[in-house]
């Protein structure tokens, strides 16, 4: 068995991973495993913006947005975490000035901020500017810069190894079993502490903003080791994807001034958000979009999608603000913004779920909230619920860099207080060996490919946008069948080197795990929250489910459902702001 050893083990270098490895390692050795070159993590395809109150364009407050993501969350966010990130908003974006991100600049040349959906002043007024942006490249400049600072730090780096299980010992994480994807050798990490930010699983749906490298593995894992996941069934659909691609238009384009157009060329937000429109948030939007389509509405022959209209932008505004979804409309659909409008339609984009985390990064896996020792997620891997039931865009690249950061600093200190390292287990890497062995031996069975395509339309159309109970029930007789047709699944590429086609079979396995989860969450919430929108029961019930879901499945299919209730702080301290807090009808 072959062990490499460093103080801390972060799987992920998008910017959570990333920025607790900034963190760390001032005062630890700290290795970065990522599957991917670091550069091309998904972080780098954030576009529009991460927001803060700086009030550089107008009056702004931490307060204020502390209270647009609490409703914007559908009163399901945790609200000592949500306090924590608005608070340090401002600071955690002039470090990042500092550290040397390019951000785009007004004419007195502070920081430039645009309007976001869900974004708004004086607990709801109107539309705030609150979203700082590096023109539509805000992710790929905070993925470069961080990976710099990381560079300056020495954090040592292991590009294009794949995670593939933790290391136990005596129930503390001690370590990782990782797959080099060039060599195909199998690799042991003992390490005092580890952190998972391995990500979103966007990949489990067919039409997606996520690279194909979203495939939520560090979920599936944590899972196989007593972590249930928490609020799985929120998944967020972004209102404009590029139609039939899926890939991300950011809505700094209605930040500045796009707007959705129907069949007949009707703004229809109008009717659905009459204070914020086009800016509201993107649960509201993606639902109002699929109405119209369903109502008849759409555009196109088949009226399947919706216009995203920026020609009334000035042609300087789309060059200099715009310039990245400008070229995508021009190369994958061959329109040029400036001339016609857009067709969009909505994208699976973000999980508001995951790995339940407490406000120190350290994974929790229980309903009273218990650590996992020696584990620490953040991104969109994790769950610190900042986000609840519906996340405002330009909030998660803020989460990243508030809650890596803070578990970067926890970690330190775990490391600092931990004498020696927990020593592995003898034979650390046996599941793994097994587990590869039993893939590579089947001759007979179906491709991996088609099982993924099975798998990713299933969730599209009953774990979609809309979700039904007949659709769910369906839904969980068919996750089962797909495991069982993952057991027989071939790979034709039997060698070591660059073997994508079994680890394809790997994440297979994985987005069968926790797509599970989602239908399982989906199924038991009988209510309508954020972007979970049950059909059958079209209103939100705080009665029942003003709760977070805890879901375990196990390697058998079979699953145990928890719950755990949410932080009310802001609503219950006493305070003068406290009745804003408390939950309400979301209307914009
Ligand atoms: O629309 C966007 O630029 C996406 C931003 C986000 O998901 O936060």
């Amino acid at each position: 068995m072959s062990v490499f050893n460093h103080d801390v083990v972060i799987v992920g270098a998008g910017l959570a991973g990333l920025r607790a490895a900034v963190e760390a390692a001032e005062y630890c050795d700290v290795a970065v495993i990522s599957k991917l070159h670091p550069l091309r993590s998904h972080s780098g395809a954030a576009q529009g913006g991460i927001c803060a109150a700086l009030g550089n364009e107008e009056e702004d407050y931490p307060l204020w947005h502390a209270f647009d993501t609490v409703k914007g969350a559908d009163y399901l966010g945790d609200q000592d975490a949500i306090e924590i990130m608005c608070n340090d908003a401002p600071r955690a974006i002039i470090e990042m000035e500092h550290f040397g991100v390019p951000f785009s600049r007004t004419k007195e040349g502070k920081i430039a901020q645009r309007p976001f959906g869900g974004h708004t002043r004086n607990f709801g007024e109107a539309a705030v500017r609150r979203a700082c942006y590096a023109a539509d490249r805000t992710g790929h400049v905070c993925l470069h810069t961080l990976y710099e600072q990381c560079i300056k730090r020495k954090v040592r780096f292991y590009n294009e190894y794949q995670v593939l299980d933790l290391c136990e010992t005596d129930g503390v994480v001690c370590g990782v079993v990782t797959y080099n994807i060039r060599t195909g050798d199998i690799n042991v990490f003992n390490s005092k502490a580890v952190m998972f930010a391995t990500g979103g699983f966007g990949r489990a749906y067919k039409t997606t903003s996520n690279a194909h490298a979203n495939t939520g593995d560090g979920l599936a894992i944590a899972m196989q080791h007593g972590v249930p996941l928490e609020d799985m069934e929120f998944v967020q659909f972004h209102p404009t994807g590029l139609y039939r691609l899926g890939i991300l238009v950011t809505e700094g384009a209605r930040g500045e001034g796009g707007v959705l157009r129907n069949q007949s060329g009707e703004r229809f937000m109008e009717r659905y958000a009459p204070t914020v429109k086009d800016l509201a948030p993107r649960d509201m939007i993606s639902r109002s979009m699929y109405l119209e389509v369903r109502e008849g509405r759409g555009v196109g022959k088949q009226k399947d999608y919706i216009n995203l209209d920026l020609t009334h932008l000035t042609l300087k505004q789309i060059e200099t603000k715009l310039p990245e979804i400008s070229t995508f409309a021009k190369i994958y659909l061959g329109v040029d913004p400036s001339k016609n409008p857009i067709p969009v339609q909505p994208t699976c984009h973000y999980a508001m779920g995951g790995i339940p985390t407490n406000i120190e990064g350290k994974v929790v896996y229980n309903e009273k909230n218990d650590v996992k020792v020696g584990f620490w997620a953040a991104g969109e891997a994790a769950c610190v619920s900042v986000h609840g039931a519906n996340r405002l865009g330009t909030n998660s690249l803020l989460d990243l860099i508030v809650f890596g950061r803070r578990a970067g600093k926890d970690i330190v200190k775990f490391v600092q207080e931990t004498k020696g390292k927990m020593p592995l287990q003898k034979d650390a890497d046996k599941k793994v060996r097994t587990k590869l062995d039993r893939i590579l031996s089947r001759t007979q069975g179906e491709s991996v490919g088609k099982i993924r395509e099975d798998l990713q339309q299933m969730m599209m159309d009953k774990v979609g946008v809309f979700r039904t109970e007949e659709l769910l029930s369906e839904a969980c007789r068919d996750i089962k069948k797909l495991r069982e047709r993952a057991k027989n699944a071939v790979v034709q590429d039997k060698g070591k080197e660059f073997n994508t086609d079994l680890l394809d079979a790997v994440e297979l396995e994985f987005m069968i795990d926790y797509s599970a989860t989602v239908i399982e969450g989906a199924y038991h919430r009988k209510e309508s929250r954020g972007a979970h929108a049950r059909e059958d029961y079209p209103t939100r019930n705080d009665g029942e489910y003003m709760k977070h879901t805890l879901c375990l499945v196990h390697e058998d299919g079979s699953s145990e459902l928890s719950f755990k209730p949410v932080n009310m702080k802001l609503a219950e301290q006493d305070w003068e702001h406290k009745d804003k807090f408390k939950p309400k009808e979301r209307k914009y």
